[in-house]
């Protein structure tokens, strides 16, 4: 049992790598887009990703805090640190990515709440916001530690 929950959590965890790294791409490669509607095209291809990368991270979840319970390790050191790498890399990814991206995607097109960005505005913010760095380094920080909290299982 233990085994096959660990596979589902791998399992899901490749479903989130791959769907994820669409976003990951698609942050770095519009920033210097001039054609408003390929930047439309890449935050739509994100937004369709960052669906799939939710059923990854369900079963990554499951997987992992099921194969830690069949165990009994679900209050290790080890597991609870890792529950926290995880909020934290969740919490800053909705406060930094879906915080900018979604407020970006109204701007395109213009809504009532928020005004049509024109071109110059769009290319302004496009090209000096530094979230995508911020993204990359806590999120590809955030799954080094899990990683080595995952294979070392520091204190067990
Ligand atoms: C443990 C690692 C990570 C987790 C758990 C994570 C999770 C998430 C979540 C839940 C969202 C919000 C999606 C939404 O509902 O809109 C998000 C957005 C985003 N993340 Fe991550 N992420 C991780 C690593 C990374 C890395 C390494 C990058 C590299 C740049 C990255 C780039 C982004 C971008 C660009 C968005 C916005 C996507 C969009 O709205 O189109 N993430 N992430």
């Amino acid at each position: 049992m233990y085994q096959w929950l660990v596979v589902l959590h791998l399992l899901g965890l490749i479903v989130f790598v791959m769907c994820h790294g669409v976003s990951m791409f698609v942050a770095f490669r519009i920033r210097r887009e001039p054609n408003r509607a390929l930047v439309a095209a890449f935050l739509g291809l994100s937004n369709r990703a960052t669906q799939a990368m939710y059923l990854g991270l369900i079963l990554l979840i499951v997987g992992g805090l099921g194969a830690a319970w069949n165990v009994g390790w679900l209050t290790a050191p080890w597991v609870i640190a890792s529950y926290v790498v995880l909020i934290v890399a969740l919490v800053v990814m909705w406060a930094v990515g879906a915080g900018y991206y979604y407020p970006l995607r109204e701007g395109l097109e213009g809504s009532e709440k928020t005004p049509r960005l024109d071109d110059a505005a769009l290319a302004h913010t496009l090209s000096t916001s530094r979230r995508p760095e911020v993204l990359g380094v806590v999120g590809f920080a955030a799954l080094v530690i899990l990683v080595w909290l995952m294979v070392l299982k520091p204190g067990a």
